[in-house]
């Protein structure tokens, strides 16, 4: 018998269900992605790579980014650049769009894939509680600081890796330092997933009528590095325990080379997609008054005027 399930409780069956695969060719396109270092970031420049994208890649750890960078030259016989910025660092993200606009004559596609999950509170330099500046603000700024230069590669693709994680909480844009709420990682994490997600959205109706495209995309429960920036304990417990019910990442970036590559895709705009199959995101992630204010606050604290 089978089960019609409300929108917002999709994501149980399409977790499940057949997922869409690719075999387009990324020749010729230069494709931006952060986060290559490990975990669905590393399997993916390893996939687009093999499709023969032209990768560039944006990581924080220049040992680890030039060693990929040469196992991926000489695997593929591909074009592969680096450019290293810590996405807690505003600065970083600046001087990487610079390079990025100075380097390249058009950018095809842009994937903001690298990120954090802290169980405990800590803040960055520039005084903001860091999963939030990690995995919502430096991405939103990075694409704020190409949108010209995206809408003159026009036909191009932005995606953003995010989260079913969203769901664990709506954003908290009005306690950004946590005073008033309770820090939890699943918290934090939910509350940057939901800004991005409803941030992507008012992005999408920046681009429309640019042929500039902008997704969200959960990449499934896949084994990664996630969460080893918390405590030994958490480590233990994700390398014994939850690694046991994580999937390989290759699914991961299967999805993303399916959603900025495939012909299926084109055109497809402010979606959610959980790996390839499009899905409802959480009512707190549709809400237009909400939309606004995280976009206000999003653009005041990168000092970004969109
Ligand atoms: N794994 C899952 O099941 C899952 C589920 C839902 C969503 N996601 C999302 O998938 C994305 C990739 O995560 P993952 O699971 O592959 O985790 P991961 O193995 O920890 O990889 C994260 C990547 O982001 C980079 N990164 C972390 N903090 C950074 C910073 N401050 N500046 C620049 N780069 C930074 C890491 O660099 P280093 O190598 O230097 O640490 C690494 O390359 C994240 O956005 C995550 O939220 C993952």
């Amino acid at each position: 018998m089978s089960v019609t399930l409300p929108d917002e409780l999709k994501f149980i069956q399409n977790a499940r269900a057949p997922q869409n695969i690719s075999t387009a060719s990324l020749d010729g396109k230069v494709c931006v992605i952060t986060g290559t270092t490990s975990g669905i970031g590393l399997v993916t420049a390893h996939r687009l790579a093999a499709f023969k994208a032209h990768l560039v890649m944006i990581v924080r750890n220049r040992e680890k980014g030039e060693h990929l960078q040469k196992e991926i030259k000489e695997k593929y016989n591909t074009e592969c650049d680096l450019f290293i910025a810590d996405f807690s660092r505003f600065e970083d993200v600046r001087n990487v769009a610079a390079g990025l606009k100075e380097n390249y004559e058009k950018i095809d596609v842009l994937i903001l894939n690298a990120g954090t999950f802290l169980q405990r509170k800590q803040f960055t330099d520039e005084g903001i509680e860091k999963v939030f500046h990690v995995n919502h603000l430096s991405p939103f700024l990075l694409i704020g600081l190409l949108k010209d230069k995206l809408i003159h590669s026009a036909p191009a693709r932005v995606l953003t890796v995010n989260s079913e994680g969203h769901r664990f909480s709506r954003t908290l844009v009005e306690d950004l330092e946590w005073k008033r709420h309770l820090y939890t990682g699943l918290r934090s994490y939910g509350n940057a997933k939901t800004a991005q997600l409803l941030c992507m959205q008012k992005f999408s109706h920046l681009f429309e009528g640019t042929g500039v495209t902008i997704n969200s995309m959960h990449p499934g429960e896949v084994k990664s590095n996630i969460g080893n920036e918390n405590s030994g304990a958490y480590r233990f417990y994700s390398k014994h325990i939850l690694s046991h019910f994580l999937k390989d990442p290759r699914r991961s970036a299967e999805a993303i080379h399916y959603l900025v590559a495939d012909d299926r895709v084109l055109g497809v705009s402010g979606k959610f997609f959980n790996l390839t199959i499009e899905e409802v995101p959480a009512k707190h992630a549709r809400d237009a008054v909400m939309m606004e204010k995280v976009w206000k606050k999003s653009c005041e604290l990168t000092h970004l005027n969109l």
